[in-house]
């Protein structure tokens, strides 16, 4: 949440709570997908920053395609405009964020080689790099676990420098996560995403 509506919900909690409660019921009959695609729409026309990199994460968290999001923006043009749609391609072209490349618009999934798992000690963090992404991998006796270096909040690509141990903590806003779990352990509330991973004679891939 903003600082402004954190300030808002301290100072005006009963009027911030009808307006939660509002938010909430109408929103009950819309499968999660649908409603994220309208809150990003929301972000666009109303130029939310902040709000519209939050929820892209989120939108496709929930479902949605990169091209489901582009389309769905697009579709919103009567509303939007063209100023505030080249806005938000302005803000996805600095985020960066691997779906949304051209050449992956559109993709299907896909396995990317990692390299060879003998390479990916037992018991610690690996980082490594696969076809323009980053990722964490850890390893222990019960597998492999890989996790995308994008942080879930924002997309910040949380550099190998973050890691200490096992604590890894995104550079931007703070939020700390345990890098053999995924989970966030402190500031947030979602985890990193984690990709399908398979081993075939002896290199470790993973799909997205
Ligand atoms: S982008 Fe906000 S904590 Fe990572």
């Amino acid at each position: 949440m903003s600082d402004a509506l954190n300030y808002l919900v301290k100072t005006r909690p009963e009027a911030m709570q009808a307006y939660f409660k509002f938010l909430k019921e109408t929103g009950k009959s819309l499968d999660p997908k649908i409603r994220m695609l309208i809150t990003v729409i929301t972000k666009v026309a109303t130029q939310t920053e902040k709000g519209f990199r939050q929820y892209l994460p989120r939108a496709l968290d929930a479902g949605a395609t990169p091209g489901e999001i582009m389309d769905a923006i697009l579709h919103a043009f009567p509303a939007l405009g063209l100023a505030k749609i080249v806005w938000a391609i302005d803000i996805l072209l600095d985020m960066d964020i691997p779906e949304f490349r051209a050449e992956n618009l559109g993709a299907e999934k896909r396995w990317h080689a990692l390299g060879p798992a003998e390479r990916i000690a037992k018991g610690q963090v690996t980082y490594c790099d696969s076809d323009g992404r980053s990722l964490f991998v850890y390893r222990d006796a019960a597998g492999i676990r890989v996790y995308d270096s994008r942080c879930p909040h924002q997309v910040t690509n949380i550099p190998h420098l973050a890691l200490q141990g096992f604590r890894l903590t995104c550079p931007k806003h703070r939020w700390e996560f345990d890098a053999r779990t995924g989970e966030c352990i402190a500031k947030g509330d979602r985890p990193l995403k984690r990709f399908e991973d398979k081993l075939e004679n002896g290199t470790l891939y993973a799909r997205w």
